[in-house]
């Protein structure tokens, strides 16, 4: 029965224009579940995401998230919903006037009736999670490129969201930080429960996280299977995604199993 998912994405439809950049997107996702999406830049990856966020209205089809169809809610409904969605943007998005700790607090004072301590506490949690304590009293003028877009991931997840949407969470980072915030993807899924779509062409990301790898090609999901399937594949436009990973990264990919 479609209640069962957490996520149900049915015919969805959206153009530009005259440009058709989704054609006819299908997607389910369990409770507890991480799904991947490949596919070329520029083809709606990200325009998927902001569809289920309902920072972007489709052209026609379903998208059911925790049992609600997000283009028929009102904007308080779907203020509602979002609470529950953990949105990891392709840039950090942090407030550069706030420290390191504000930005943390922030979205846990607006939303939440925790006290100080719990607050702190909580901060002090997440940040522990990307590795990133030492950094608390920064601002984010102060911080690498990696380190803002874990501080963003430290964000997003204070909220306890039920689904996370991550868009291109590793790309730009060190095969090391790659390597932590993929796992911390695990970790959420495995301490949470947490449903979870990420956006990636890091096949070492992919490797890691993935329950269900779904391929994008010219508005549709193409393809869809595991790490391991999918590698096998004889289709061209597939092997595409894995031909980048040389030789040399293959061997280092053997490491990076899930734990
Ligand atoms: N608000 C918008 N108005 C008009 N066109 C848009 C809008 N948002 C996205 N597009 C177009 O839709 C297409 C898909 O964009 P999208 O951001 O989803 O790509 P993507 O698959 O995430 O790519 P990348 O891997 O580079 O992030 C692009 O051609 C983009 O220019
Ligand atoms: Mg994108």
């Amino acid at each position: 029965m479609s209640l069962d998912y957490i996520i149900n994405i049915e015919n969805l439809k959206k153009s530009f224009g005259s440009t058709v950049i989704l054609k006819d997107i299908n997607l389910q996702l369990k409770k507890g579940e991480t799904v991947v999406t490949l596919g070329k830049s520029g083809t709606g990856k990200s325009v998927t995401l902001k569809c289920i966020v309902g920072l972007i209205s489709p052209d026609s089809g379903t998208l059911r998230i925790l049992g609600k169809n997000i283009p028929e809610l009102n904007y308080e409904q779907l203020l509602y919903i979002r609470k529950k969605i953990g949105f990891v943007f392709q840039s950090g998005a942090l407030y550069d006037s706030m420290s390191v700790r504000e930005n943390l607090m922030f979205p846990l004072i607006r939303n939440t009736d925790m006290n100080k301590n719990e607050i702190e506490s909580k901060v002090e949690e997440v940040l522990n999670d990307v590795g990133l304590l030492d950094a608390i009293n920064k601002m984010p003028s102060e911080l690498s490129g990696g380190m803002k877009k874990r501080i963003g991931v430290a964000r997003t997840i204070i909220m306890n969201p039920e689904i996370m949407l991550w868009d291109e969470p590793t790309t730009g980072l060190d095969p090391e930080t790659t390597r932590d915030i993929s796992h911390l993807i695990v970790r959420m899924q495995r301490k949470y429960n947490v449903t979870s779509i990420v956006v990636t062409h890091d096949m070492i990301c992919a490797k890691i996280v993935a329950n269900r790898i779904v391929v994008l090609k010219e508005g549709k999901y193409t393809e869809s299977g595991t790490y391991d399937e999918l590698e096998k594949s004889t289709d061209n436009f597939v092997r595409s995604f894995f031909e980048d990973v040389n030789n040399n990264e293959k061997e280092k990919l053997s490491n990076y199993e899930r734990k």
